[in-house]
């Protein structure tokens, strides 16, 4: 963290990511096609699918894995968490994530495939920071009617234990879902759709 609370190495990411973003734009501008017949060994690389063993989660904790370059959150959720997902839907922005990035096969609300196992891209949609993992319920900075979720340390913005974003907050959308699908009961890949699993 710098002096004025800006989480300086997500800016550093955000500004390298962007630079090659831009090289990436103008190199498929002059030649369009090359780009896509012939993906470099570190595009690959960079996009390849991520397999995570889940079954060391304990209930209601959370493992953070890394899928190109982003940070993916995974929850265990318990029928608490669960529960209160549905008892704090008026407080949310898009409870029904109609505006929010998930793939077609993830329940809108709960935002999984299974119930109990939430998967998120952990970068915060208002200008990128990481949120923090907050699980517990109603503890003395978040107040008595938190129960559980996500803190945005940049400037401010709440999420619940399926990455949906309150109302009224910096940022304007639902934590995004990332493809994901089951080789197992504990092996889930990230990268490889469902569908296509
Ligand atoms: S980056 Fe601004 S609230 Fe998260």
């Amino acid at each position: 963290m710098s002096n004025d609370g800006v989480n300086v190495g997500r800016r550093r990411f955000l500004v390298a990511a962007t630079s090659v973003v831009g090289a990436a734009g103008a190199v498929g501008a002059a030649v369009p096609f090359v780009g896509s017949w012939f993906p470099s060994a570190k595009a690959k690389a960079a996009g390849a699918p991520v397999k995570v063993n889940v079954s060391k989660i304990e209930p209601g904790q959370q493992m953070i894995a890394e899928w190109r370059g982003q940070p993916v959150f995974i929850v265990r959720r318990t029928p608490e968490i669960l529960a209160n997902l549905k008892k704090i839907e008026g407080q949310l922005s898009d409870p029904d994530s109609k505006n929010s990035t998930q793939p077609t096969y993830v329940d809108p609300e709960v935002r999984s495939i299974k119930p109990e196992l939430l998967l998120l891209v952990g970068i915060c949609t208002h200008l990128g920071c990481s949120p923090t993992f907050r699980p517990e319920v109603a503890p003395a900075d978040l107040g008595k009617d938190w129960v559980g979720g996500y803190f945005c340390p940049c400037h401010g913005s709440h999420y619940d234990l399926a990455g949906r974003v309150y109302k009224s907050q910096p940022a304007p959308l639902n934590l995004p879902v990332p493809p994901h699908s089951y080789e197992s009961d504990s092996i889930i890949v990230i990268g490889v759709d469902q569908e296509k699993a």
